[in-house]
């Protein structure tokens, strides 16, 4: 016997649609059979392994049907970045052993199961060949063959879900959606399953509402420490932002309106159902399903009641002393958490939005502050939205509590009190000052006391997204603040990045050394396409106690006042910015502008002039309601740091995307050419693949979230993904507002049109917004929140009945706010 015929046929299967059509099975066909079989294997986990585990695999196709091919012995096959590849071999029966290498190409992580392997094929700039070598041997010899898989750049390759209202959520064919964890879900051993009636307590231990900005950290095998690889076993940390109060009571809130008195029991329910969520979740498996673990000792609900402490330049500043700390060096609780922040040492950033809304402030409480700062305090109140005559959102402050000496209720009063001291120690005068700041949490530690960072500034945070991390350099924290016409900020630390702190055991002491020393910038943008970071610090440039709006006392009162700061400065009012995020390829930033409905095209009052950076005002058409005038649809910009560094105090600056309905105005409203496929209204959630897969590799996968009441005439909220190119790869457009017979015209800078590099990839359920998205490092889950569904509904008339409306009929059924995990069915990188 020769060595050549010891290996009979090295058989490969793999997805190129030209290797052997006639050969195909459709992709179809083998989810039938996989879905058939189900009962009789027991189960998913087993299915997706009999299935995907052996010699069928989803190949790479043109035409979105996944077909499966067969291709022979040595035969030159085709893929894409992101997609799945198995490679089987046959030896002849003398063989005694088998074995595969990687003989050339960039190296994947190859799974070997008996003579066969899977990896997923990593994204690339050009058509790259790997070649494997399967051998065989026995006694007598060695023999092998050799394939070449050739793997070419990845694309957005499905099919756009089309725009729809139905109560569901609706992805591409061949993903699957699962609902993971639900406004109530238990997070201890011992709670009630949830009733969803309004009967359910105890939200301190359940799944919190509206669920928002989320980051999943893997976990290791013990249960205790990070794991930064991994893909079956991790915490997913998550804020919720508000409730939706309606559906929360047996028949709706009491007590809400008029003269009405909150009942403590609803109070502290609401209350609880704020804050951030920490929830240990597994996978079955490398293919199966996730799950939450209901009893995990990692799992902890932070909430507006969890002791804090303040770090950084304002930690025991005068502003910062209420009745529950003398020092000004802790609070309670963080509130109305919207985006957030995953930082390289494996911590989480949550970001307090819209708190101020909270706050009852009594009329003639400005000059009932009669402390020497008093001027100085109601100009920062005002400037914050805290102004005298109002009562908190939800009332919490009528509640008079059992226990008459709580402060849980109280302490959303911010006015004085009469006889208390001067400097806000006996009552909650100086409360609205502990709010609107960045709060990290170690997740895996979960009796760790989360730090508010002052160094990162007070406004309406949406989130903190680090810049990229490269040794020898400081890093840089991207923020917006979203309320209309405030500003876009970066926060630049006083060190360089060093690789080792990314596994540091002390993750809070890295937080120290980043996060409370540095220096905070806010945006001007030019006319031109460029930009300067304005820095907020104290003494220079205004930023005195000789200025005239608000003398400045010290960087303390800068960062506490940093809105009043960044005005001084002259930093450019933007359309609310949202979230932002970072190209992890080439560092590029990106930020939503949401929308602006006081943007007009000439200023009057509070309503700010369109320029080049918030270029449009116009008033967008509605089908039904009242349409919306100003920058109704929102757009999102990009900046590029002088010298790709994150330590850049000046960038250029262009639009990547306008949202607009693809019927309206091409020459002035609709300017990034979006159709049907694509169009959308209202950015607010941004994030990039990460850099550990095909997904954040060569050209980055940019997933995009709705927020919208301009567009939901025609579709519910929904997220889309773009493969965007960079600044600059547009060019300038002339854009004309009018509105109400007022008339404009500016030149703005504006990105290639995206044309089929962004695509609708998911549409969310009735009344909801899509917020908040994490993967695992393969890119292979992907983790969404669904917040709000059968939001403006009631207990009499519901208008959601998602999620349960995701597994068939539900009438009745109470909607909840809800993780989900994408997952395509072919095991490959989601989105590709
Ligand atoms: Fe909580 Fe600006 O969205
Ligand atoms: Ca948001
Ligand atoms: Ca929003
Ligand atoms: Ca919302």
């Amino acid at each position: 016997m020769t060595e050549m015929t010891l290996v009979e046929s090295v058989a490969y299967d793999d997805g190129d649609i030209d290797t052997n059509p006639s050969t195909s099975t459709h992709l179809n066909e083998l989810v039938a059979r996989r879905y058939s079989r189900r009962s009789l294997m027991g189960g998913m986990s087993a299915m997706t392994t009999a299935v995907f585990g052996g010699a069928l695999l989803t190949g790479c196709s043109d035409d979105d049907d996944g077909d499966v091919v067969t291709v022979s012995d040595g035969t030159t096959v085709q893929t894409q970045g992101g997609r799945v590849v198995t490679l089987s071999a046959t030896a002849s029966s003398n063989a005694t052993t088998t074995s595969f290498k990687q003989v050339a190409g960039p190296t994947v992580a190859a799974v070997t199961s008996g003579n066969s392997i899977t990896f997923v094929a990593p994204n690339v700039a050009q058509s790259t060949a790997l070649v494997f070598e399967f051998s065989a041997s026995n006694a007598s010899g060695t023999s092998s063959e050799r394939t070449t898989v050739n793997v070419l750049p990845a694309t957005l390759d499905f099919t756009a879900v089309a725009k729809n209202k139905n109560d569901l959520v609706t992805v591409p064919a061949n993903y699957t959606v699962t609902v993971l964890y639900r406004l109530g879900d238990p997070l201890a051993s011992g709670v009630a399953a949830y009733a969803n009636n309004g009967t359910d307590t105890n939200f301190a231990q359940r799944a919190g509402d509206h669920h928002d900005g989320m980051s999943y950290f893997g976990l290791a095998a013990t249960g205790t420490a990070p794991d930064a690889t991994s893909n079956t076993r991790g915490v997913l940390v998550m804020n919720h932002e508000n409730i939706t109060e309606s559906y929360l009571h047996a028949n709706g809130p009491t007590g809400l309106t008029g003269t009405g008195v909150r009942p403590e029991a609803e109070a502290i329910k609401e209350i609880e159902a704020h804050g951030v969520s920490v929830v240990e979740v597994t996978r079955a498996g490398n293919t199966g399903a996730w799950s939450y673990v209901q009893a995990s000792t990692l799992n902890r609900r932070i909430t507006p009641n969890t002791p804090m402490q303040f770090n950084g330049p304002a930690r025991g500043n005068a502003a910062l002393r209420t009745r529950v700390s003398s020092d000004g060096t802790r609070s309670n609780g963080t509130i109305n958490n919207c985006a957030n922040g995953q930082m390289p040492w494996q911590t989480y950033l949550t970001c307090e939005e819209n708190w101020a809304g909270y706050f009852t402030r009594a009329a003639g409480d400005e000059a009932a502050r009669t402390a020497a700062n008093a001027a100085k305090q109601n100009v920062s109140l005002r400037r914050y939205g805290i102004g005298q005559g109002r009562t908190g959102n939800y009332r919490w402050t009528t509640v008079t509590p059992a226990d008459a000496s709580s402060t849980t209720f109280s302490r959303w009063n911010a006015s004085v009190l009469a006889n208390a001291a001067a400097d806000g120690t006996q009552d909650f005068r100086n409360e609205p000052f502990t709010f609107g700041w960045v709060v990290e949490i170690d997740p895996f530690n979960p009796q760790s006391t989360p730090r508010k960072r002052t160094a990162l500034g007070r406004m309406n945070h949406e989130g903190c997204w680090p810049g990229r991390t490269i040794a020898g350099v400081k890093p840089a924290f991207y923020m917006g603040d979203d309320a209309q016409n405030e500003y876009i900020y970066k926060f630049v630390s006083n060190v360089a990045w060093a690789a080792a702190d990314a596994t540091a055991a002390d993750r809070l002491a890295i937080g120290d050394k980043y996060l409370d020393a540095g220096t905070l910038y806010v945006a001007k943008f030019n006319d031109d396409g460029t930009g300067t970071w304005l820095p907020l610090v104290f003494g220079q440039n205004g930023l005195t106690a000789s200025n005239t709006t608000y003398p400045f006392a010290d960087q303390a009162d800068v960062l506490i006042n940093t809105r009043l700061a960044a005005d001084v400065l002259g930093a450019t009012p933007m359309d609310r910015p949202e979230w932002t995020a970072v190209n992890p390829v080439n560092g590029e930033m990106y930020c939503t502008l949401t929308n602006n409905s006081s943007r007009r095209p000439v200023a009057s009052g509070s309503q700010r002039a369109v320029d080049a950076s918030n270029p449009r005002a116009y008033v967008d058409p509605r089908t039904t309601g009242t349409s919306t005038t100003g920058n109704a649809n929102g757009h999102v910009i990009r900046l590029r740091e002088t010298g790709d560094t994150t330590e850049a105090t000046t960038f250029t600056w262009d639009i990547y995307a306008f949202g607009a309905g693809s019927d309206l105005d091409p020459v002035n409203i609709n300017l990034s050419s979006l159709d049907a496929t694509n169009d959308f209204s209202s950015p607010d959630g941004l994030w990039f693949g990460l850099s550990t897969n095909a997904s954040g590799q060569v050209a980055p996968l940019l997933w995009l979230q709705t927020d919208d009441g301009a567009f939901t005439d025609v579709t519910n909220n929904q997220m889309l993904v773009g493969m965007p190119g960079r600044v600059g790869d547009g060019g300038t457009r002339q854009v004309t507002s009018t509105v109400a017979g007022a008339s404009a015209t500016v030149t703005t800078r504006i990105g290639a049109a995206p044309g089929a590099k962004l695509k609708r990839f998911l549409v969310g359920p009735v009344g909801c917004e899509i917020t908040g998205i994490s993967s695992t490092p393969d890119g292979r889950s992907v983790f969404v929140n669904i917040q709000h569904p059968g939001e403006g509904g009631e207990v009499s008339n519901i208008t959601s009945n998602w999620p349960a409306s995701q597994a068939g009929t539900a009438a009745g059924v109470r909607p909840r706010s809800a993780t989900i995990v994408i997952t395509k069915n072919d095991g490959g990188v989601v989105g590709l």
